[in-house]
């Protein structure tokens, strides 16, 4: 993977040996339905952060259709990394490498993110990281703690949950695990991953999405379901969802069977069907917010909205905790578009507080797609010098451990 013209190896060099010299990475994020530029100093300062959001193309579909995708990310790249530059008050001059992401994701719209970012680092003599899409999701978390002053320790448990993924991962320090390795100068010590357990079926995310589409509450689900949860109305839920159950792996999730209990509830009460109808027109009218649409919810929906964010919420919450009890973690991670969930947060913050572990989230910008987070994990990559030539292919299914 290493093959870099002469001038570009001398500029990496020099960065990496001047502790004082700041590296400002770009990011670059297309694995999506999310195109995003962002500039990272050092990997922990945000100088820009820029994302384009293609909710509204894809939105009438129900979900991310991977063409569309990826005809958005060429019209949008190119303006997505100049606003980046130009809110960091930088030329392309002035960035000292490209980190891009080559996986996982969908092939078409990785190859949008990984092309230009080929030919900005060619054309502009600088080095190329390749970024696994979900180490950023990783270091989104240190970037927050970042701002307020604090660093998560390790060992960590992180789950990354979000529309495509529900994993949990044990996060080392790659130099405590094999003191023979240097830390980068300057740099932060890269991370040791082990995959601990993922989902068998559906990502947490993607049940939020299909539960909202069947009760005619729109695209995307997490939000609105995250919102219409809270609403009160005193009512007890029309259906009980027990603890999902997995076989083998304690730490594996599976979200299909809970989507599918929904699914049967609302085709075996028919009264469901009038008001999933009023709200489906009202979505075709564009009225699409949670105060157009909690008016034209009954409270029995309201309490099967609870439920079903219960039974989300306790099964991520008590397989992280286990598994971080279970490995002595110092802390606990959480990243992903579905991190951005209120009452995951509260859960999370109460029980992992209860066992004297402290939980670390990113800010709900940070926790969806972004590429800061790309930008962020491309440093230390960059400080121990894994670089990528012009060969680098999208790999759709590229794994972190
Ligand atoms: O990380 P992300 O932006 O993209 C993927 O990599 O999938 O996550 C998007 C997912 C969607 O499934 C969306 O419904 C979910 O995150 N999501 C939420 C919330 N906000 C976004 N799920 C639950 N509660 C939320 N507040
Ligand atoms: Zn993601």
């Amino acid at each position: 993977m290493l093959a870099l013209p002469l001038e570009c190896l001398q500029v990496c060099d020099a960065v990496a040996q001047n502790k004082n010299m700041s590296v400002r990475i770009l990011g670059i994020e297309s694995s999506c339905d999310e195109t995003a530029a962002a500039v990272v100093a050092d990997g922990r300062e945000i100088l820009s952060s820029v994302v384009a959001s293609q909710i509204d193309v894809h939105r009438k579909y129900g979900g991310v259709v991977p063409e569309l995708a990826s005809r958005e990310h060429l019209r949008q790249i190119v303006p997505v990394v100049r606003e980046a530059l130009e809110q960091a008050k930088m030329q392309l001059a002035d960035i000292d490498a490209i980190g891009v992401t080559h996986g996982p994701g969908l092939v078409g719209a990785l190859l949008v993110g990984i092309t230009y970012g080929k030919t900005l680092a060619s054309a502009l003599q600088k080095p190329l990281v390749p970024v696994n899409h979900l180490e950023g999701h990783v270091h989104a978390v240190f970037l927050e703690a970042h701002k307020s002053g604090s660093e998560p320790k390790l060992p960590a448990v992180c789950l990354i949950v979000s529309g495509g993924h529900t994993v949990l991962y044990e996060v080392t320090n790659a130099v405590s695990a094999q003191p023979e390795m240097a830390v980068p100068q300057g740099g932060l010590a890269p991370f040791l991953y082990r995959k601990i357990g993922q989902t068998r079926d559906d990502a947490a995310g993607e049940a939020y999405d299909k539960v909202a589409k069947l009760l005619g509450l729109g695209y995307p689900g997490g939000p609105i379901l995250d919102r219409l949860a809270a609403a009160k109305n005193g009512v007890p839920a029309p259906v009980k969802f027990g603890s999902i159950k997995t076989r083998g792996n304690p730490y594996d999730f599976s979200f299909s069977g809970l989507k599918t209990a929904v699914l049967y509830h609302v085709r075996e009460h028919p009264e469901y069907a009038p008001e999933i109808h009023r709200r489906e027109e009202s979505l075709a009218r564009g009225e699409r917010k949670y105060e157009q649409l909690l008016p034209l919810c009954s409270s029995q929906t309201l309490a099967l909205v609870r439920e079903f964010q219960n039974a989300v919420v306790r099964d991520l919450v008590d397989r992280t905790l286990a598994a971080a009890e279970e490995l002595s973690a110092e802390s606990i991670l959480v990243s992903g578009g579905v991190a951005a969930n209120s009452q995951l947060r509260a859960t999370f913050e109460d029980r992992a507080k209860s066992k004297g572990l402290e939980v670390f989230f990113p800010s709900r910008a940070l926790s969806t797609d972004n590429a800061a987070m790309i930008a962020a994990a491309a440093y230390s990559r960059f400080k121990s010098g894994i670089f990528a030539d012009t060969s680098l292919n999208a790999d759709p299914s590229l794994k972190l451990a």
